[in-house]
């Protein structure tokens, strides 16, 4: 497993980490055993990067961290987030409000210190403010945090985050679905040296290329439930692509797909071929899932003129199908 260092932190992380919505039960059903097999094959193949947030299965992804990787040695870190739970989502929030938060995840996540607290996709105008920024620096300074970053919806938040020059990472939607953060970020976050976490890397799992018209998803998956962003922001549920219309654009695109690669492997390999990209976070519903995205990290780079036919075919079939302000 490759690594890379996380903006100005100096952290070291695996380029592939491991993304952890999904032990919180919101893509259906997750047992003890197998969630924790997940994180155990994860700590086993080198992943040395957790993305949680307190409100995944109320803290049960957290606390799922907690106990498989106690024990897991200082290299292995960890990132939560804050402001989106009940009180303090869409307007509770407060210094007090984000230290009683950062205590409950210290707990349950098993750490005095936390690696990397990113603000949970809070509304604009709460980050455009500022005074949320602040406030991370005080948990920082009383050392409940080690680094800040920023999960962010839309590229126009990533650049007001941007502004904080003590920002270590923002977090992105960034897939073959979603390329707009290479033209309007990237440079952007390599100059200021702040780290960029890919998540929905297969859009939730349709650009794994498994699914067809007659895929269900369980009551209790947001696949089901938050298809056209009942619950929350349609973006995070197959990236704002509506499910049939994802279907055929797969297809399209698994026709550039080189023989050797699996079309999970060959959507992520295209993410990490961008140097200003950190690490990518897949979610995964098996064991197998976590051996199989880990490989990614060893596959060539996939060819320029591959890189442009690839853009070239999103500006065209792709972009116009999102469903959301990118
Ligand atoms: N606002 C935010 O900050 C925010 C929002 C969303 C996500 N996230 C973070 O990003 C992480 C990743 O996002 P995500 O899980 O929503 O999307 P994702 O990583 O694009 O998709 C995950 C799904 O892809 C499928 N999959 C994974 N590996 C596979 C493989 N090798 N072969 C075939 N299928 C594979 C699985 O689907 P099946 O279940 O069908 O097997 C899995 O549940 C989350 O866990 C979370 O940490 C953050």
């Amino acid at each position: 497993m490759k690594n890379r260092i996380l903006g100005s932190s100096h952290i070291k992380i695996s380029e592939v980490g491991l993304g952890c919505w999904q032990l919180g039960g919101d893509f259906g059903p997750v047992s003890d055993s197998s969630a924790k097999e997940i994180l155990e094959t994860a700590l086993a193949e080198g992943i040395s990067f957790f993305d949680t947030a307190d409100v995944y299965g109320a803290g049960k992804s957290e606390s799922y961290i907690g106990q498989v990787l106690a024990d897991a040695g200082s290299e292995v870190k960890i990132a939560t987030k804050y402001g989106r739970g009940p009180g303090s989502f869409p307007d509770g929030y407060s210094l007090i409000d984000l230290r009683d938060s950062v205590k409950r995840a210290q707990d349950r996540l098993q750490r005095d210190c936390i690696d990397l607290l990113q603000l949970h996709c809070i509304p604009t105008e709460v980050m455009a403010y500022g005074a949320i920024f602040d406030w991370l620096r005080h948990v920082q300074q009383d050392g409940h945090i080690a680094h800040f970053g920023a999960s962010v919806e839309r590229i126009d938040e990533a650049l007001i985050c941007a502004q904080h020059p003590d920002l270590t990472s923002l977090q992105i939607i960034f897939n073959l679905f979603r390329q707009n953060a290479k033209k309007e970020l990237f440079d952007i976050s390599q100059e200021n040296n702040i780290g960029v976490i890919v998540r929905l890397p297969l859009a939730s799992g349709l650009l794994s290329g498994k699914y067809n018209s007659s895929t269900q998803f369980d009551d209790s998956d947001h696949r089901n439930y938050n298809k056209n962003g009942d619950a929350f922001s349609v973006g995070e549920t197959f990236a704002g692509i509506e499910f049939s219309k994802g279907l055929e654009l797969v297809k399209a695109i698994s026709s550039f797909k080189p023989d050797t690669y699996t079309m999970a492997q060959f959507a992520m390999r295209w993410i990490l071929d961008h140097p200003a990209v950190t690490t990518i976070i897949p979610g995964a519903s098996s064991h197998e899932q976590v051996s199989s995205n880990v490989a990614v990290s060893a596959l060539p780079e996939l060819p320029g003129e591959l890189h442009q036919a690839l853009y070239d075919f999103y500006i065209t079939e792709v972009e116009q199908n999102i469903r959301c302000a990118i």
